[in-house]
């Protein structure tokens, strides 16, 4: 196959100061892309600030790419904005975004104050929403687009002491779905990974020898990098990279049961019917569930 190339396209990562966002853009970079490098440069909580961006810049410039670094943050429109501008002004246009940058405030439910919960949210979903929507309008204008949204199992699957963060994460999900549809007329994909590596934010519960080995970031960019590739059929979707594997999550719905006059007790008698999940489906949409619903009442389920 031939080598997949980023040539005269412009990609912006937040938080690629280090983790994985360093190693997507360092991918990118290496492949032809013109890359911005945003990071705040704060501490796994979101404090602070260092030259995190620029020494990730110097790196790249070093090995022959194009960089310039941002040290915006995603947690404000302004600074949105301001990430969005700093691609406009260097290289006068923006195809690829992806939506890396990202903090931790892990607490259980019942002590997790609301500050937690605001941090969380500004950084990833909130911030997801600044830095995409200027990014968007000229993704529109131009026809074309790449947008990536982290994700975690922690929001696909929950996590212990991570409410703010898997509620963030989850809600990164329902982002990718409605914008893959809204982008789908002007040629923008948008698509959703979970990636699973040993960063400083995860090196304490990912300190097994065979995880320190395996769970480099380096193995997860090939992913995000075809996932923000022109020839990237895919939309909407959700995949899960680590350690050298590559899946995809995807949302099922089971068969499930049917009555016209539905009583309390029916759904008690056939809950296990409902939650069967022989014969699931994936659907895309939601006029495909509503067009389910419609068959089902003429009595042709299928
Ligand atoms: P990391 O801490 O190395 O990288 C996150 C980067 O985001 C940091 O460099 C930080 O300075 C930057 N950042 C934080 N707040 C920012 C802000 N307001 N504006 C701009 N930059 C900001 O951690 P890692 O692991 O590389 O995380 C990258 C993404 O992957 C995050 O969204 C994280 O939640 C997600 N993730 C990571 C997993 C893993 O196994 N490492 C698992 C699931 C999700």
């Amino acid at each position: 196959m031939t080598e997949l190339r980023f040539d005269g396209r412009v990609a912006v990562v937040t938080g690629a100061g280090g983790g994985l966002g360093r190693e997507y853009v360092r991918l990118l970079a290496a492949r032809g892309a013109s890359v911005v490098v945003n990071d705040l440069g704060g501490d796994i909580h979101g404090s602070g600030s260092s030259g995190a961006a620029a020494s990730v810049v110097e790196e790249i410039r070093a090995a022959g790419g194009v960089a310039v670094a941002s040290t915006d943050s995603v947690a404000t429109v302004e600074g949105g904005a301001a990430i969005v501008a700093t691609a406009l002004e260097a290289f006068g246009r923006i195809d690829i975004l992806i939506n890396n940058a990202g903090i931790i405030r892990d607490r259980v439910f019942h002590r997790m104050e609301p500050e937690m919960v605001d941090d969380v949210l500004d950084v990833h979903l909130r911030g997801a929403f600044h830095v995409t929507r200027p990014a968007w309008v000229h993704m529109r204008e131009a026809g074309y687009g790449r947008v990536l949204n982290t994700t975690s199992i922690s929001g696909i699957l929950g996590m212990f002491g991570q409410a703010n963060y898997g509620a963030a994460k989850t809600g990164l999900i329902g982002l990718t779905r409605v914008l893959c549809h809204e982008g789908a007329k002007f040629g923008i994909k948008v698509n959703a990974l979970a990636p699973v590596a040993r960063t400083r934010l995860t090196d304490e519960l990912m300190s097994d020898e065979w995880m320190v080995s395996a769970l480099g970031p380096v193995r997860v960019a090939p992913v995000a990098a075809f996932l923000v590739h022109e020839d990237c059929p895919v939309s909407g979707e959700i995949y899960s990279a680590g350690g050298g594997r590559v899946n995809r999550y995807f949302i099922g719905l089971t068969e499930g049961w049917f009555s016209a006059d539905p009583t309390v007790e029916g759904v008690a008698d056939n809950l296990e019917t409902i939650r069967d999940e022989t014969g699931y489906r994936v659907l895309h949409e939601p006029i495909d569930e509503f067009d389910a619903l419609r068959r089902q009442l003429e009595g042709n389920p299928q």
